[in-house]
């Protein structure tokens, strides 16, 4: 899970390479490198531990060079250090980035040593320049050297390459991990992702698993693993260049956080064409659906945990959902004409990937992929997509990415209904409270003064506890996740009715309590567990919708989240724990947009 970039053209390549590698931060930030071929003729190379802007720091401000490739790492294998950041070098002639983990570089290791090979670093990537240099130095011509290299590895890889012999040539190669070519004018790109390469092209081609690609200035060859040549598609991305500036934001998780009203609106757009809901999924699909599989990992999970709700009240169908991690090694039963949904903002993360790849096996009806990166290996694997509409989201946590993973849901809900035959009332209900949910999620945000003053509060505490019930426990879990992840605070989520199975037991005045709180059925169940709360000595805090009211209950914390009970109150009540999350971060002082030992997506298992 890192990002490449790499660039052949007439002009000085290296702000190319800075600038994507700037765009591509969020995918690993422990390390950064490049290595470039300057008119010298030598082979360039540095890395330095750290973020991009401590490469930046480093380099000499004079260096330019016509061809290159640079790397921003997230550690897999071996620490974060100088000796394992990429660029790697074999001979001082070859260098190799490298996105993905190369499962058999232990044995591959053991045989380059014995043919005389050095290594210099513990990590996977560093088998793949010496077997590079290996077959360069037996002869073979550059293409045919990477094709021999790419059959020794067992794993996923997205590599660039370049090689001091083949001044203005950057060869590529991809299997499991993503690569993409951008084509410019007299000049050529390669990316783990179009966003770092939109400021000198729009004109982008996906490549896919197995492909190999040789960059010059002038050309762009792609070929299967056999050498023959294969023709992927120009495709012209709608990435604005600007797509990774945070504007008036300090941060891109602030920003995204009040991009979403604009982004459920976008996603609803998407996908209602008169009374048409989801027109791109066949009726006849749905009308044979009688049970529903969701795989997904982290912020993902939450969304579909949300939506297992809404399926089976509303379409009554049965559903369960598990994160891909698990279920990938399972042998679950399949029900006859269940549907198995992929959720995954990225599209790349490994582990649903690997869930879904056992689709076929496993004898499901179909797969509907919901996505937010077109083009990306779960849309490509998937038999059905249902694209969210977020837009870039830079944050390493997800935040438009999960209400908009929502607003396709419900929709999804909402046709499987109708397609089955269900409630049109039902159905007309479900369509209006989406249609409200812009406008009401721009009301919920405009609240975030409040919840600056509980950041104030919590940022103080080393731990918190989210009680939920119902539909409202996702949110609480995707509430603790977010509190996790951007502030480092210690933070559990608990169905509100297992409190006095055991983590009441954590519960004094020290700690506090936060509640998602709706005015649904469950709300006096909710009240009862918040008493068992407040017993103890317990702050609580309660974000509730304007139903709720719990004036009688002293010593609470009552946040009014300014919208209605609805269908949609899960995609409100998240917005008001999202800031929570932010603001206990900026005044924590961490790294909000990149928490430590993250990275955006996780696309090694
Ligand atoms: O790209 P995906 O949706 O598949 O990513 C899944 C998780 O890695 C992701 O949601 C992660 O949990 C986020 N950092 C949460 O904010």
């Amino acid at each position: 899970m890192c990002g490449i970039v790499a660039a052949c053209a007439e002009r000085n390549i290296i702000p190319i390479l800075i600038d994507g590698l700037r765009r591509l931060e969020y995918r690993g930030y422990d390390s950064a490198g490049l290595a470039c071929l300057p008119a010298d003729g030598q082979l360039h190379h540095q890395a330095e531990v750290g973020k991009v802007a401590d490469l930046v720091a480093a380099l000499d401000e004079k260096l330019a060079a016509p061809t290159g490739i640079a790397h921003t790492r997230w550690a897999t294998h071996g620490s974060p250090t100088r000796a394992n950041a990429h660029p790697h070098v074999s001979s001082d002639r070859v260098a190799v980035v490298h996105n993905g983990i190369i499962e058999n570089f232990e044995s591959l290791r053991e045989e380059l040593q014995a043919d005389g090979y050095t290594f210099r670093s513990e990590t996977d990537t560093e088998v793949i320049v010496h077997l590079l240099d290996r077959a360069l130095a037996a002869g073979q011509e550059p293409l045919e050297a990477l094709r021999a290299t790419c059959k020794r590895l067992e794993g996923a890889y997205a590599i660039a390459a370049i090689m001091r012999d083949q001044p203005g040539r950057v060869l590529g190669a991809r299997l499991g991990s993503p690569l993409v070519v951008g084509v410019g004018v007299g000049e050529h790109f390669l990316a783990s992702d179009a966003a770092a390469l939109v400021p000198v092209t729009q004109q982008m081609m996906f490549l896919e698993d197995g492909d190999l690609v040789e960059i010059t200035r002038k050309q762009v060859k792609v070929h299967s693993q056999d050498l023959t040549p294969v023709q992927r598609k120009v495709r012209i991305s709608s990435l604005p260049a600007d797509a990774v500036d945070k504007g008036p934001y300090r941060h891109f998780m602030e920003k995204e956080i009040h991009e979403q009203p604009e982004a459920i609106a976008t996603t609803l757009n998407a996908h209602l064409e008169g009374t048409r809901i989801c027109p791109s999924l066949d009726r006849s699909l749905l009308k044979r659906v009688r049970a529903v599989h969701i795989i997904a990992c982290g912020t993902s999970f939450h969304a579909g945990l949300v939506a297992r709700y809404w399926i089976e009240s509303m379409a009554g169908v049965p559903v369960s959902v598990e994160v891909a991690s698990e279920y990938r090694y399972r042998r679950p039963a399949i029900p006859d004409d269940t549907l198995l949904i992929a959720i995954s903002q990225s599209g790349e993360t490994a582990d649903t990937l690997a869930a879904l790849g056992r689709s076929e096996e496993l004898g499901y009806l179909a797969t509907l992929g919901i996505c937010n990166v077109p083009e990306s290996a779960l849309t490509r694997q998937c038999d059905h997509v249902l694209m969210t509409r977020a837009g870039l989201e830079v944050g390493v946590a997800s935040t438009k990415a999960f209400t908009t993973q929502l607003t396709v849901l419900l929709l999804f809900t909402a046709a499987l209904t109708k397609a089955r035959g269900g409630d049109a009332r039902l159905v007309h209900k479900m369509l209006e409270d989406l249609g409200h949910a812009p406008q009401q999620a721009r009301e919920v945000l405009a609240m975030d003064d409040r919840v600056q003053a509980i950041a104030e509060e919590i940022a103080e505490k080393p731990h918190a506890l989210f009680l939920g019930r119902g539909i409202e426990y996702p949110i609480a879990m995707e509430g603790a996740l977010k509190l996790k992840e951007v502030s480092y605070i210690h933070a559990e989520a608990y169905a509100a009715g297992e409190l006095k199975h055991g983590p009441l037991a954590l519960v004094d005045d020290t700690l506090p309590v936060i509640v998602p709180a709706s005015s649904n059925a469950l709300l006096a169940k909710l009240v009862s567990n918040l008493q068992e709360v407040r017993a103890r000595g317990g702050r609580l805090y309660v974000f509730a919708d304007r139903g709720v009211d719990m004036a009688a209950h002293p010593r609470v914390e009552i946040i009014e989240v300014p919208a209605p009970h609805s269908l949609i109150s899960p995609i409100l009540q998240i917005l008001p724990l999202q800031f929570l999350a932010y603001y206990v971060g900026v005044l924590k002082g961490t790294d909000v947009d990149q928490p430590r030992n993250l990275a955006k997506s996780v696309t090694v298992e």
